[in-house]
């Protein structure tokens, strides 16, 4: 593969590969040299049109980590304010010879048109509701490390599944390693058609959470429900929200995951997510940088194995 644009195209052995390169450099990231050069001599831009606390800060630092020439293109400050439009401000990022874009856009399918128009590697920071794969992989190397193994798992995906790409990522990502994946919320935020992915949807907490293995809970993206249904939010925690008494129909080893940006007292407890014993909140960011790291490596090697077609 050129590029890492979704979940969708990836054969469970890319999946696989990423995830075991990436188990390598999750203990570079421990040690005390956390640099390697799998990136040495390569620039990489990031350019991200929406905001990132996560993405963005792991994307900077797994370049850094791997030696690469790291910009962090200020999109608020760009010339996008302007008018200029999203294909014409990558091609003059293009034009100074990039060899990675990290990608972020509000829009579904943004990041994919960018990288029919540019001759470097793009990834896919996000985009719309569309993909997040990165999130997806970090996730799976999450539960993969917690559980030991990434197949014949019932997972969990509660709350606003309709505006989130998180939850199609790792639907598509969770489905091809051949696990059972739930879906839990309330009707007005599940897609519709969303059967066809071969998932089982639920609106009762206590109902789909029974004998899961992982849950993971989402935020209400409120920035994507333009106009629509938003719910109040005492109701929502009251129905949606993951507490104590909830979590006790999941299994007693089940594990929390929350990709963040999280909101305490709306879709999770404050002292679930905090709980050492549950939460696999923080190492989902860990996982992050590493994944991240391996993404772009294994990018990179394609890059360097073939040479680039030079477009118009
Ligand atoms: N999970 C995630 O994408 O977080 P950020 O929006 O902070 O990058």
């Amino acid at each position: 593969h050129s590029h890492l644009l979704g979940i969708e195209p990836l054969p469970p052995s890319a999946i696989s590969e990423i995830l075991d390169l990436a188990d390598q450099y999750v203990a570079l990231n421990r040690g005390d040299m956390k640099h390697a050069e799998a990136l040495a001599g390569l620039t990489q831009i990031n350019m991200f049109f929406e905001n990132s606390t996560r993405t963005q800060a792991s994307f900077e630092l797994a370049g850094k980590r791997l030696g690469a020439d790291v910009m962090n293109m200020a999109m608020q400050a760009s010339s996008i304010k302007k008018g200029e439009t999203l294909i014409d401000t990558a091609m003059t990022l293009n034009a100074m010879h990039p060899d990675l874009l990290v990608v972020r856009h509000p829009h579904s399918g943004a990041v994919d048109l960018l990288s029919q128009k540019v001759n470097c590697a793009v990834l896919n920071a996000g985009d719309g509701r569309h993909e997040h794969p990165t999130q997806a992989l970090l996730d799976a190397l999450t539960i993969r490390r917690a559980k030991g193994r990434l197949h014949r798992l019932n997972v969990a995906i509660c709350g606003d599944i309709a505006h989130s790409r998180v939850a199609r990522s790792n639907i598509l990502l969770l489905g091809k390693m051949e696990n059972r994946v739930r879906l839990i919320g309330p009707p007005t935020l599940m897609p519709s058609g969303i059967a066809d992915f071969g998932v089982e949807v639920y609106d009762d907490m206590a109902e789909g959470l029974r004998n899961v293995d992982v849950v993971m809970m989402l935020r209400l993206q409120r920035e994507r429900m333009d106009g629509g249904f938003i719910p109040s939010e005492r109701e929502y925690y009251f129905r949606y929200g993951l507490d104590a008494e909830k979590l006790a129909h999941a299994k007693d080893d089940a594990i929390v995951m929350h990709p963040g940006p999280m909101n305490r007292g709306v879709e999770i407890d404050g002292e679930i997510a905090d709980d050492i014993n549950r939460s696999v909140i923080q190492e989902q960011v860990e996982m992050g940088v590493a994944v991240r790291m391996a993404a772009m490596d294994l990018l990179a090697r394609n890059l360097r194995a073939r040479p680039r077609e030079v477009m118009a």
